[in-house]
């Protein structure tokens, strides 16, 4: 009996933190192992602490972006595996999506699913992540307007497929229905929209008194009409509270006319340049009303700076400015082509009387900040991160250039030599 009891209880040697396959102190399991073992390789598990790399017990699987030696960036790895629960697979499940360096049923709510290279990714929105919405419907009674009932169906909208009506029925509220007034506050929820696409068009009949411009749709951009229906694809009538438009995204309406009439105190839709907006259809232009002097030739959707259709020379998150911040200022920018003004990549030197970098990314500075990994401008040189033939330490020179440590070197080191690399404190407590 005693005999039985020893050998289902394995006592290991103190080194072994319990795991072992043998009382002998060279009998330990491999740290990766959760349970037991019948050996010391980390293929000897009987369970994986972390993850199951094709039976190898692993701190974590192969990942997804490895550093290349000679583009001195971090770039995709031929041979990365997913996390899928406890395992390393090499894609996901079918029915799954690539999450970074995981295999997830859903994306999380900041990123949105796409195909890249024919896998299904989840990549971090720029902005709101879209979201396609229905429009009101001439056929519906319920929803042939915008009205207290239904606007908190747009909340978070980034297109809208249908028509947007706003009617009287919906902004002042309808008794007959029992369909109360709309707040004018809640009308902000159009915010988000960047398209309204399809059939019909963006039709303003009724408009809360208190506004007096159309600026809740300042991000819609386009508006995208169908030939076959020869509709209106804007169309806003007898809005006496109006004086601009303040459309200041709309870069484009695709097919269907603009109606804009009967508006008592609208000004500056009459400089819009409507034939460039609408492609080619002529409009006839009638006297103008005076835009922003950064404003180009192609008119404004009211007064100011950050209404202009486009700008005569630089702009800075939607508002024409004179200048970019090329020679002045902490935060130094350079110009897009389009004439767009944006900042340089923090890591790069701010240059007094000359630019600060050519384009937005770490290798378009004209000097760096603190270190320089070949062409990249870097806060600190690579340090642990994986390699094609496995870990890679740097450390900077004299002239913050990032080179490579010794090979032999398993941790940090000062200098190029074997006797410059840094010991691990585990190794000498160890
Ligand atoms: C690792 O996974 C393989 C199959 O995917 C399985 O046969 C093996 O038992 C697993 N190993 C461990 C230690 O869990
Ligand atoms: C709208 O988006 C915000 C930010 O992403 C989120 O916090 C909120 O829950 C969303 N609301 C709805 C109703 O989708
Ligand atoms: C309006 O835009 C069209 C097309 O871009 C251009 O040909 C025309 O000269 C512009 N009209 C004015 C008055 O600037």
């Amino acid at each position: 009996i005693v005999d039985s009891l020893t050998v289902t209880k394995t006592v290991c040697a103190p080194q072994c933190s319990g795991r072992c396959f043998g009382r002998n102190p060279s009998e330990c399991c491999h740290v990766e192992c959760a349970g037991g073992c019948t050996g010391p390789k980390d293929t000897d598990c009987f369970a994986c602490r972390n993850f199951n790399n094709s039976g190898s017990c692993v701190p974590q699987c192969p990942q997804t972006v490895i550093y290349n030696r000679l583009t001195y960036r971090m770039e995709p790895n031929p041979n990365a595996k997913y996390q899928y629960g406890s395992i390393c697979v090499t894609q996901c499940p079918k029915i799954f999506v690539v999450d970074g360096s995981s295999c997830v049923s859903n994306c999380p709510s900041n990123k949105m699913e796409v195909e890249k290279n024919g896998v299904k990714t989840c990549e971090p929105c720029k902005g709101l992540c879209p979201k396609v919405c229905h429009g009101t419907s001439w056929t519906d009674s319920n929803s042939e307007t915008v009205d207290a009932r239904n606007i908190e169906s747009f909340i978070n909208c980034t297109k809208i497929q249908g028509s947007l009506n706003f009617l009287v029925t919906g902004i002042e509220g309808d008794a007959y229905n029992k369909v109360p007034p709309l707040d004018p506050e809640k009308l902000k929820i159009f915010n988000t929209v960047e398209e309204i696409t399809g059939v019909y068009f963006l039709n303003i009949q009724s408009w809360p008194a208190s506004m007096s411009d159309l600026s809740v749709f300042s991000n819609l951009q386009t508006i995208q009409g169908r030939k076959l229906y020869k509709s209106y694809a804007l169309m806003v009538v007898k809005i006496n509270s109006l004086t601009s438009l303040g459309l200041r995204s709309l870069q484009n309406i695709n097919d269907g006319a603009v109606y804009i009439k009967g508006n008592k105190n609208l000004c500056y839709h009459d400089t819009v340049n409507w034939t460039r907006l609408l492609g080619s259809r002529p409009q006839k232009l009638k006297e103008k009303h005076v835009c922003h002097p950064l404003c180009s030739s192609d008119g404004c959707w009211g007064p100011g700076p950050d209404q202009c259709v486009s700008c005569k020379k630089y702009s800075r998150g939607g508002t024409c400015v004179p200048d970019c911040m090329f020679l002045t200022g902490s935060q130094r920018e350079f110009a897009t082509k389009s004439g767009e003004c944006l900042p340089c990549h923090p890591e790069c030197k701010v240059q007094e009387g000359k630019e600060t970098c050519t384009g937005p990314v770490s290798n378009k500075c004209l000097a760096c900040a603190s270190l320089k990994d070949g062409p990249h401008c870097v806060s600190m040189c690579p340090e642990g991160v994986m390699g094609q033939e496995g870990t890679i330490f740097k450390y900077p020179d004299k002239e913050g250039n990032c080179k490579p440590c010794h090979n032999n070197c398993t941790q940090r080191c000062t200098g190029p030599g074997i006797g410059d690399c840094t010991i691990s404190s585990r190794y000498i407590s160890g």
